[in-house]
């Protein structure tokens, strides 16, 4: 544990000699295959762009073989946006990787991105396949992208209900066929976090040759632990993380790529990790994605929901107006927020009354913020929300009925 500090560290500052995390963003694929979260093509490209001035490490563009949109996506990003490692997922056939290297191959940086189940439930229910022909499988599907790209990263999906023991030679032999990455999907969301952190910690530790390729996680947030999972997968060694923009995808969603980076950075003091996200983007990218598919973040959630540097209780008010260290870990602006928001309300306190007079332009003493708190909290109790405007016009009456 770190010391505990009232200085928030700078960010975007000079180099730094922390482990650098990639950040894997899958919006455009896992993000956009769940319920509600469609994009257009000219909105995928508006997000790809918004990805790349973000500074994720690879955008995972779409699943080409899924449908002609998806093919076209995935093209079009590849042949038009640079500066991050174009991936596309496949399942681990002859014409998924082909279709996959037919979208990817004009990108700067492709990566193609090949995945089997490993789990027994998914061996027994849905594929029909024994632990030979899995591996067996596995490797062949990396030949076959190696062929093609040196980039190639396996997913072993549903990798968290997997046997270790199978696991673990899963993930050697992708390794020995040429995998460059593999990534450790906690596909169903039921890893916690110290679980999470055993296999990856185990995998590190059993495999041979797991020095030879980044391992991944991969979390979903069926027990609203993605974050948390990602986390401890990344402490015990992984070298990076897969994650959308406000944690859309499949059912509860995937890891919160706002969360996770502003984690990593925010308690770098455990940590010591760092990612190559330009922070300040986040609350930008954040409302992009909401604007193109109309789903909503929830008002408190963290980073990047309406409420995250928002004020009410006058306490809390009180003491940020002292030290905003006092109530906030991160600074609004390093995140895409303005500035703090404090919220005028039944809660507010004097202080904070008096903090917005001045900010409006009233020059009030003492005596007579006294006063108006009064008619201040008469108001606040009856209305939710109270504007600017609502307290511009409540000083003025108050100032009138004093001069009268
Ligand atoms: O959740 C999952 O297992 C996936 C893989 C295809 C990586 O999305
Ligand atoms: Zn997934």
């Amino acid at each position: 544990m770190g010391r505990i500090s009232t200085t928030l560290p700078v960010l975007g500052g000079e180099m730094s000699d922390k482990r650098m995390i990639k950040i894997f963003d899958t919006t455009l694929r896992d993000g956009e295959q769940s319920p509600g979260g469609s994009m257009n093509h000219e909105e995928k490209m508006q997000m790809a762009q918004a990805l790349v001035d973000l500074g994720v490490d690879v955008i995972e563009a779409g699943f080409p073989i899924a449908s002609p949109d998806d093919f076209r996506a995935v093209k079009e990003i590849s042949e038009n946006f640079q500066g991050a490692e174009i991936a596309g997922l496949c399942r681990c056939n002859d014409q998924d990787i082909d279709r996959a290297w037919e979208a990817l191959q004009h990108a700067d940086a492709p990566r193609i991105h090949v995945f089997l189940a490993t789990s027994a439930i998914h061996r027994e229910f849905k594929l029909n396949m024994s632990t030979e022909e899995i591996i067996e499988n596995a490797v062949e599907g990396v030949k076959r992208a190696k062929g093609y790209c040196d980039n190639v990263e396996f997913s072993t999906e549903d990798a968290v209900r997997t046997e270790m023991d199978f696991l673990c030679r899963v993930v050697e032999a992708v390794i020995e066929a040429g995998a460059t990455t593999v990534n450790i999907p906690d596909t169903v969301g039921y890893a916690t976090p110290a679980h999470m952190g055993d296999v990856i910690k185990e995998l590190i530790d059993r495999v041979p040759n797991a020095g030879d390729a980044v391992l991944s996680v991969h979390c979903h947030n069926d027990l609203g632990l993605a974050v948390a999972n990602s986390l401890a997968g990344v402490e015990a060694g992984a070298g990076q993380i897969e994650c959308t923009i406000n944690g859309i995808g499949e059912r509860a969603g995937n890891c919160s790529l706002e969360e996770v980076v502003m984690a990593m950075r925010t308690r770098s003091d455990f940590y010591s990790c760092d990612t190559r996200i330009n922070s300040q983007l986040l609350v930008p990218t954040s409302q992009l994605l909401t604007r193109i598919t109309g789903l909503e973040v929830q008002r408190n959630k963290a980073i990047v929901g309406r409420n995250a540097f928002a004020h009410e209780a006058g306490i809390h008010q009180d003491g940020m107006l002292k030290e905003p260290t006092t109530y906030e870990i991160m600074r609004p602006e390093d995140v895409g927020f303005d500035k703090t928001d404090l919220v005028l309300g039944k809660h507010s306190g004097r202080a904070a009354l008096a903090d917005r007079a001045r900010s409006l332009g009233f020059d009030l003493d003492d005596d007579q913020i006294r006063s108006l708190f009064k008619q201040f909290k008469i108001l606040a109790d009856n209305q939710k929300e109270i504007t600017d405007a609502d307290i511009a016009a409540l000083i003025e009456r108050h100032l009138a009925s004093a001069e009268s």
